[in-house]
């Protein structure tokens, strides 16, 4: 069939195009789309130079499911039009509240891609939610969650192409006694963290951490209470989760690393010695989602702590984009 992605020459759709190749989709021709600045680019695509196309001027319904991963206002102005043409899977926030439309995590609930047939659209979910619920959907399966309290340690990647050129930029400024300057991050991001993703609500918590409650509630279950801390720290590429999970039942940690060691999407490294653990860098380029430090939480029954970690590029976003088009295809809901 055929495939378009819009945002092809960002962060998310190159890995998209990249993830697409190493799991040998069937596609009969690929349509590479960004802004009407990268039109005439030239990227790979197997042994084929696929040259980009600019979004006003290309025709929908040539393919059967547009990819977008160009922000959220872009999917605003054009995924409801593209929508009436083909499927549209959405890797921004903008959709991923309205209840018609299924913000999908293949693993935790394809059956909701039934949905789909609302308005053609699917929301991707964000980047630390998707570990999260593919690490705790097999623990809430067995001990009903009551509430989860997550911290985030959050890579620049998250932000963007040109967020990491800031980083890369202050590191070599910083040696270079060089003034940092910041334009993408509030605060200097090179040797730092901030605790600040997205804009701030009237209730203290900024709307990366409000994402994280009202995703994990749509995905799971809403009956979960969940609070969370979103951090920026001067990581390139994958995001890292601190997770203390309260359950309804007793649980059980031997219990709890075996079904995690099977559970579809998850892989456990988890060793109480130097290095028994995963970290952002050897996640990346990883389809897995790592779960380690899995231990008793001493101040409380019930309650555990992991530390969870994941390529926000690939199971954050494209890897998780095009699973949730797989899971279209197997479930045939991709013929309109
Ligand atoms: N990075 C992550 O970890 C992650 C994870 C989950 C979801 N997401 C979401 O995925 C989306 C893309 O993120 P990203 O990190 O890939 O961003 P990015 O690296 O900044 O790339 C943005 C892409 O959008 C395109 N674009 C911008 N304005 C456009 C326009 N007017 N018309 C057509 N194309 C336009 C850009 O094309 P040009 O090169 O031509 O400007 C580029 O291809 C965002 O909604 C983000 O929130 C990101």
């Amino acid at each position: 069939m055929n495939i378009a992605i819009v945002g092809a020459t960002g962060n998310v759709g190159r890995k998209i195009i990249e993830v697409l190749e190493n799991k040998n989709f069937s596609i009969s021709e690929l349509f590479l789309i960004a802004s009407s600045k990268s039109e005439g680019k030239k990227i790979n695509f197997k042994d084929e130079e696929l040259t980009v196309i600019d979004l006003e001027k290309f025709d929908f319904s040539k393919v059967k499911i547009a990819f977008f991963a160009a922000g959220s206002a872009i999917a605003e102005k054009w995924a409801y039009k593209v929508a009436e043409k083909t499927i549209v899977i959405d890797n921004s926030k903008f959709f991923r509240k309205d209840p018609d439309i299924p913000l999908i995590v293949p693993e935790v609930n394809s059956k909701e891609l039934i949905k789909v047939k609302n308005k053609n659209i699917i929301a991707n979910a964000n980047c630390s939610v998707i570990p999260l619920v593919v690490a705790l959907k097999p623990l809430h399966d067995l001990y009903n969650i009551k509430r989860i309290i997550a911290s985030t340690y959050q890579s620049v990647s998250g932000a963007g192409k040109a967020p990491m050129d800031e980083l890369l930029s202050q590191t070599q400024d910083f040696f270079n006694n060089k003034k940092l300057e910041s334009k993408y991050f509030t605060k200097q991001i090179a040797f730092n963290a901030i605790p600040h993703i997205d804009s701030f609500l009237e209730n203290g918590y900024t709307k990366e951490e409000q994402k994280t409650s009202d995703e994990v509630k749509k995905i799971l279950d809403k009956k979960i209470k969940i609070t969370s801390t979103c951090v920026r720290i001067p990581v390139l590429v994958s995001h890292s989760i601190s997770a203390n999970i309260e359950f309804n039942k007793k649980c059980n940690l031997e219990e709890i690393k075996n079904v995690l060691s099977t559970s579809p999407g998850c892989k456990v490294v988890d060793e109480k010695k130097d290095g028994g653990y995963i970290t952002p860098v050897e996640a990346e380029n990883k389809y897995e989602t790592f779960i380690s430090r899995i231990r008793q939480d001493d101040s409380q029954p019930n309650t555990i702590n992991l530390w969870i970690v994941s390529d926000n590029l690939l199971k954050g976003a494209a890897l998780n984009a095009v699973e949730i088009a797989e899971s279209l295809i197997e479930k045939n809901l991709h013929e309109r």
